[in-house]
């Protein structure tokens, strides 16, 4: 069984997600880093010796990594991602409109209108929510720019992990990388005007990988055919790569 792990778990995380594998009853597990299997579904030449980024941004974790001769070189996981801009928005509306939205609501909005970087076009839609006020339905109108605004935080959370990870990378590898470009996967990567962003406060190429939401699990794919080549025992290939 090959299960996919955010990058930089514990030991003692580790051994739980092991535990559940052989107790689902699997004779050997195996875990990979997220970010590894991303890289691989992207399609991307993880073996060769140049230095490329990608960020993985899901539902509950943005999984950030440079990859280098099918090892993992720096890497940082946060519990920042697609999810914390459901909230972004809820806090938002509560704090500008004085309206309670439900998560529902805040991922449509998120979905429809949502941006990180100042789109060419503006659009605003009408969204019901409780009024804090009076307890009552109430309309309200809600625009684009007021989504940047409610992401802010997020994106610059995000932004900060990048550039700590670029700070502790060798220096030629972020040449590499500089030149290779930043991919991105994961649903949250599909949040308008998100490679732009990275782009943008790196200047680094970034692009959106094609899929971006199947990457981990196609990368999956490709490496549980390969699994005669992993270690045998319970521990990953590219983690025992990277402590020897
Ligand atoms: N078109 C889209 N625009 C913006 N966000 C999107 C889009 N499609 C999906 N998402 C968001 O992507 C997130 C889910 O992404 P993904 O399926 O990659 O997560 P996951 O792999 O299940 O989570 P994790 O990697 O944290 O374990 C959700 O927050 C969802 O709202
Ligand atoms: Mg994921």
């Amino acid at each position: 069984m090959l299960i996919s792990v955010p990058s930089g778990i514990t030991e003692v995380e580790e051994r739980a997600v092991i535990d559940a594998g052989l107790q689902a009853g699997a004779r050997k597990v195996y875990l990979m880093e997220e970010p590894m299997a991303a890289a691989m579904g992207a399609g991307l030449p993880i073996e060769e010796a140049s230095g490329r980024m990608i960020v993985d941004i899901g539902g509950g974790t943005t999984d950030i990594a440079v990859i280098s001769m099918s090892g993992i070189v720096r890497s940082a996981s946060l519990k920042t991602a697609g999810d914390s801009f459901d909230d972004a928005i809820i806090k938002y509306v509560r704090k500008k409109h004085s309206i309670l939205i439900g998560e529902r609501t805040a991922e449509e909005l998120k979905l429809n209108i949502g941006c990180v970087y100042p789109p060419n076009d503006s659009v605003s839609v009408d969204v019901k929510g409780r009024c804090l006020l009076t307890g009552l339905p109430k309309l309200f109108t809600i625009s684009t720019e007021e989504m940047l605004e409610a992401f802010d935080d997020v994106c610059m959370q995000i932004l900060d992990a990048i550039y700590h990870v670029l700070e502790n990378t060798p220096p030629e590898l972020v040449a590499d990388v500089s030149e290779n470009g930043i991919t991105l996967t994961g649903g949250g990567s599909l949040l308008k005007g998100m490679d732009k962003l990275i782009r943008a406060r790196t200047n680094i190429p970034a692009q959106v990988a094609e899929n971006p939401v199947s990457c981990v699990a196609k990368g999956m794919g490709k490496a549980l055919q390969q699994l005669g080549e992993m270690q045998d025992g319970t521990i990953n290939l590219f983690r025992r790569k990277q402590l020897q």
